[in-house]
């Protein structure tokens, strides 16, 4: 569903209707088109992610502002290993110097940082700094900012059905239908995200029409807003206008 940037909106977030059956809790977003942004500006790709970064830090604040309780980010998919190293190497190295950068911020705006996703996977540096963030923050209660790192949407529902195969394995959960213990809570409750409420709202940027592997299960009901903007061009404006459309969405969850 494309998003019409053209439609006049406030760049206040008092504009954001703060009745709680209209405010997302969660909005999970796709920050896509740092390649393209660069490319178009005959940049290495790598200065599209750094610009990427900048973006990162203004919708964490926006968030922040608004009072959404969660924000998740993908970051990094299983799919990114296969980009040349040096690509790889460079987003890793920027993510380390955010959460270095952004510890501060994070303790001074009651941020708490969590992510998901194949964190044993990422290089020693960056697990040691993004595990003492998320120590450091455990008990903030204001915005979650969920990162996804080494993360893919089909490995997270791989994984939690190995865990609950486990669990029958061991007598502890009784597989028969009648007995109703697999039950779709039971699933989420295995993922990454358990004990978060599904996205309401997912964003893609720069304009893809596809979920690229992202929170498969989680955004069964979420509301999808595709913008043309690459993420590198993607403001706080846009951000807020896309929330009030946002609540002007009609959700049936599949009722009439
Ligand atoms: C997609 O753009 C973006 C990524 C694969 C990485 C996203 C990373 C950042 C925004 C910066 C680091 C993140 C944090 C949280 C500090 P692309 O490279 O696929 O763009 P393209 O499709 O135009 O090539």
């Amino acid at each position: 569903m494309n998003f019409d940037k053209t439609e006049s909106v406030s760049l206040s977030t008092s504009d954001i209707n703060p009745d709680p059956e209209f405010f997302p809790k969660h909005v999970a977003i796709i920050m896509d088109g740092n390649g393209r942004w660069a490319k178009k500006r005959l940049l290495n790709r790598i200065k599209g992610h750094k610009k990427g970064t900048e973006v990162v830090r203004s919708i964490v604040k926006t968030c922040r502002e608004i009072k959404i309780p969660i924000l998740t980010l993908y970051a990094f998919s299983t799919e990114n290993w296969k980009r040349p190293k040096t690509e790889v190497t460079a987003l890793m190295t920027l993510l380390k110097s955010f959460l270095l950068t952004e510890q501060e911020e994070m303790m001074d705006n009651n941020i708490r940082l969590n992510a998901i996703g194949q964190i044993e996977r990422l290089p020693d540096e960056v697990q040691d700094v993004l595990r003492s963030t998320i120590e450091l923050t455990k008990s903030n209660k204001g915005l979650l900012l969920n990162l996804a790192l080494s993360y893919g949407g089909r490995d997270e529902i791989v994984r939690a059905v190995r865990q609950i195969a486990e669990k029958v394995k061991n007598g502890i959960i009784d597989p028969d239908a009648s007995k109703n213990q697999i039950t779709e809570d039971l699933i989420s409750d295995h993922l990454y995200t358990r004990a978060m409420p599904d996205p309401d709202l997912l964003i893609r940027t720069s304009g893809e029409m596809r979920i690229s592997n992202f929170l498969l299960w989680q955004i069964a009901y979420s509301e999808i807003f595709i913008t043309d903007t690459l993420w590198p061009d993607f403001d706080r404006k846009e951000f807020i206008s896309i929330l009030k459309n946002y609540q002007q969405r009609d959700r049936r969850f599949g009722k009439v």
